[in-house]
């Protein structure tokens, strides 16, 4: 048996994408258990860019499974319009290859609306949040007023469902908000087209997972967003609406967690972050911009530009902690190529407290000064290295550093956006 688990352990976009695509190869199946379309992977095979928001970033492989569980809160518009451009690109060609559980909850016009307007409503104290209606789906879920796709694809369960949610949703948009309220009839029309063409992707997923690993098949859980996103262990208020951590691979797929053997976290050289929060390494000066332009660092879900930063040992500690990694991909590396001198964060100045560990309140998190280690950079590009013996060797110092500090072995390195660009030193897969 050899199931992974794939996180963040920063603030999301670390390259979990890529990461995920590369080590399809090595497993069965594909499995999304949290997040929605607020997430944004990136793949890049043979020159071509695809950006995924929720189909699992396992899709370029065509004789791979591909499975949405319980845990993801699901856009229907957005489901479909993945799949359509899926489709015409030559991949997901039969309804088997894609499983969504009956069970994950929908995204449905009022989710966004609610989002969006909160969001204005609060000005300079905005989440940033990415507007796609998350936050306010997760706690219908909560709050048991959901609809879940179970629900959704059965024509009656979901009229029934609308009239009674619809009017207590409606009154909070229209008094609280001062929004427009939606119209049930309507949004029944729109939307049972749209359940109809879901109906053959739908599955009892949980059974089917347990029916595979009981077949010796291997499986790769996607997370999205990132450990300082999550919603208990992040950077609270400032989070998405889901656990991120991998302890939700479990309940988000409905596999138990005796089935996971390995955690496997992605983080980037260095550290970025878009919307708003506490971010204690970010520059707001000339190498922060340079690590956005060379980094290409804009959202690949809203396009807005990415805050930059050095790496964050005390962020990534956490995340150890809280995802019980058993190792780690560093992303980018190649973006730090040309920076004189390069810094790590391993641990924060709180007045005259030295922390090893993150605070728990935003208010402190946003005074503490980070304290860090200065190491030589490079100027080699490192975009064209296929193996470790080739790494230069102040890149090759900064990833052992890295590997030092934290006391946890490295999966790989990657170096560039390509599939190809990746030197796996241990594969999770393999004994
Ligand atoms: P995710 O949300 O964690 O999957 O990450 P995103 O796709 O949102 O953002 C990562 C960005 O960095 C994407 O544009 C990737 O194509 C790109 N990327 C991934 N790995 C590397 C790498 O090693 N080097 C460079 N230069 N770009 C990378
Ligand atoms: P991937 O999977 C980076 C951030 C938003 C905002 C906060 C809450 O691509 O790494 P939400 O819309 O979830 O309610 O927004 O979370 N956020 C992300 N940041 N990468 C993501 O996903 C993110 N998903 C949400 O910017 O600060
Ligand atoms: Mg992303």
């Amino acid at each position: 048996m050899s199931n992974v688990v794939i996180v963040g352990t920063q603030w999301g976009d670390e390259g979990k994408g890529k990461i995920v695509d590369f080590f399809t190869s090595n497993a069965d199946a594909v499995v999304r258990f949290q997040g929605g379309n607020n997430a944004g992977h990136t793949l890049v095979v043979d020159g071509k860019k695809t950006i995924l928001h929720l189909i699992p970033s396992g899709v370029l492989h065509p004789k791979k499974v591909c499975v949405i569980g319980n845990g993801v809160v699901v856009d229907p518009k957005v489901l479909l319009q993945e799949i359509q451009a899926l489709k015409k690109a030559g991949y997901l060609k039969k309804p088997d290859t894609l499983r969504i559980s009956n069970l994950a909850h929908v995204i449905l016009p009022y989710h966004q609306s609610i989002d969006l307007l909160r969001e204005a409503a609060k000005g300079d104290a905005k989440i940033g949040t990415t507007g796609r209606g998350i936050g306010p789906c997760y706690e219908d879920k909560v709050a048991r007023r959901g609809v879940r796709i179970a629900d959704f694809v059965d024509p009656d369960i979901f009229a029934e469902r609308l009239k009674t949610l619809l009017p207590e949703r409606n009154a909070y948009i229209a008094q609280v908000l001062k929004g427009k309220p939606f119209d049930a009839d309507a949004l029944l029309k729109e939307y049972l087209p749209l359940a109809k063409a879901i109906r053959p992707y739908v599955d009892d997923v949980g059974d089917l997972l347990q029916t595979w690993v009981r077949k010796d098949w291997k499986l790769l859980f996607e997370g999205a967003q990132g450990t300082s996103l999550d919603v208990d262990h992040g950077t609270y208020p400032y989070v998405t609406s889901s656990n991120t951590v991998a302890g939700y691979a479990s309940c988000g797929s409905g596999l138990g967690p005796t089935q996971i053997d390995q955690v496997v976290g992605i983080a980037k050289a260095y550290t970025t972050r878009v919307g708003s929060g506490p971010f204690p390494t970010e520059l707001e000066d000339k190498t922060g911009e340079y690590l956005r332009e060379k980094g290409g660092e804009f959202g690949s879900t809203t396009g807005r530009p990415r805050r930059c930063g050095w790496l964050d040992l005390v962020v990534i500690r956490h995340a150890m902690r809280a995802n019980g990694l058993t190792s780690l991909v560093l992303t980018k590396l190649d973006v730090l190529s040309g920076l004189k001198k390069i810094r790590i964060c391993t641990a924060y100045r709180l007045g005259s407290k030295v922390l090893k560990t993150v605070p728990a309140t935003v208010e402190d998190l946003q005074e503490v000064k980070p304290i860090y280690e200065e190491v030589p950079g490079w100027s080699e590009d490192l975009t064209g290295v296929t193996r470790w013996k080739q790494m230069p060797k102040f890149a090759k110092k900064y990833v052992e550093k890295v590997e030092k500090l934290l006391d946890l072995p490295m999966t790989s390195v990657s170096v560039g956006p390509s599939r190809q660009q990746h030197i796996v030193l241990k594969n999770p897969f393999k004994k």
